[in-house]
């Protein structure tokens, strides 16, 4: 990643639309990107490389093998922070999904990690094709940023969903996925994470796994789009966040009281806390000497997410979910029985997320489909789940 995090691959396709990416690439540079185009070679046909070679610059090439001392696929890919292809074409988005590297924008794709966007423009018919349809959730289900076309009138006399969006949805997008946008701000987003610990005595405790990576990747995913952000931390490392407000907290009764006192003046709430089911009903001063330690009186403790769903006046509420099986079924039950508006499902079988820095799961909302998420950043679901909570804001 280069040291500003703005360097752009901007990947052109084979679609009449081509054009408008001319305007796109001004204004990205405007924002402060530094733009390579790598169109691919029918994309030519469009908008030619002298176009893009003035417009951005830089050199331009379509093929691996072309202007190799000028273009070198694995120096562009180190370098980009980001890849945006606009438009891209069904043929375009079925490459990618397949894993092919048969020009120079596909093979820069799969020698990349950088987080990519798409932006599909073709006919309806082609957008709706079951074919397209499956590339375009395979190519979700990877972490890429799909938009959906706009509808409306076509290059011809047809209607339907397919247009090349305008071009300030499109960098309102962008930007929020590369941490340039602020359109949180204004909004107060209240935060749990990490998991609770209920004293057993002055040494031990119940606890959990949870590292709350999430919560962190979250506040901080909210703090870069402008939001006043309330992080409710229980037992974790905060040191690295700033811009956040944190209220550190050990155990589930800590935890509510202090959910209690944000909630009423947060538009968002995002529960990632792991809070302890049950807390032990007699926690003592003094350490329980080895031999006396035998068994554990437990309690219930309140479903902290539930009472503040109860109280709620407007608020989107998002909760999380931890399950082994039946993933989906059972938190959909969970969004509705706590009265969420948006649910993550984690899928913890075999011990994995905790800790870690991805996470595969499935977003369920109230009325959208499933958004299922195979080994993303935490970082890419922090952002996922604020766009679902604007949209949700309206
Ligand atoms: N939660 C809460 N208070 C609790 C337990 C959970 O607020 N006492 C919240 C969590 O922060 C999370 C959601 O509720 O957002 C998880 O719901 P829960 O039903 O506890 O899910 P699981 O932990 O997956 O529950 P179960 O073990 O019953 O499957």
């Amino acid at each position: 990643m280069s040291a500003t995090a703005r360097e752009v691959v901007l990947g052109v396709g084979a679609g009449i639309a081509a054009y408008k990416s001319c305007d796109l690439l001004r204004r990205l540079q405007d924002r402060g990107y530094a733009i390579t185009v790598v169109p691919t070679p029918s994309s030519l046909n469009f908008v030619g490389a002298a176009t893009w070679q003035a417009l951005s610059g830089r050199p331009v090439a379509t093929a691996v093998w072309e202007n190799t001392h000028e273009v070198s696929h694995i120096s562009i890919s180190e370098r980009a922070d980001f890849f945006l292809i606009a438009p891209a074409t069904a043929d375009l988005i079925a490459r990618i999904a397949a894993g092919r590297a048969d020009d120079l924008l596909t093979n820069l794709v799969l020698a990349s990690d950088a987080p990519i966007m798409i932006v599909p423009a073709m006919h309806p018919q082609m957008w709706n094709d079951p074919a397209t349809v499956a590339n375009v959730a395979t190519l979700r289900s990877r972490g890429y940023t799909v938009m959906e076309p706009e509808v409306g009138r076509l290059t011809g006399s047809d209607t339907g969903q397919g247009r090349f969006p305008d071009t300030s949805a499109i960098i309102d997008r962008f930007d929020a996925i590369t941490g340039n946008i602020r359109d949180l701000v204004g909004k107060r987003i209240l935060i749990s994470g990490g998991g609770t610990r209920e004293a057993i005595d002055p040494v031990r405790f119940i606890g959990n796994r949870s590292s709350g990576k999430q919560s962190m990747a979250i506040a901080r995913a909210a703090a870069l789009r402008g939001a006043d952000v309330h992080l409710v931390a229980a037992n974790i490392d905060t040191s690295t966040l700033s811009g956040v407000t944190v209220r550190h907290v050990e155990s589930a009764a800590d935890m509510g009281a202090g959910l209690a006192e944000e909630f009423a003046s947060c538009d968002v709430l995002i529960m990632c806390a792991a809070v302890a089911d049950v807390k032990p009903v007699h926690s003592v001063v003094e350490k329980i000497k080895k031999s006396l330690f035998t068994s554990i009186e437990l309690e219930a403790n309140p479903d902290l997410l539930a009472e503040l769903g109860a109280r709620k006046t407007g608020q989107v509420m998002i909760g999380f979910a931890a399950e082994t099986s039946n993933l989906a079924e059972s938190a959909r039950s969970k969004l509705v029985a706590k009265g969420l508006d948006i649910i993550y499902v984690n899928d913890v079988s075999n011990g994995a997320i905790f800790g870690k820095d991805t996470t595969s799961g499935i977003i369920i909302t109230r009325t959208g489909a499933d958004i299922a998420l195979k080994e993303v950043s935490k970082d890419a679901l922090a952002n996922l789940l604020l766009d679902h909570a604007i949209r949700q804001l309206g």
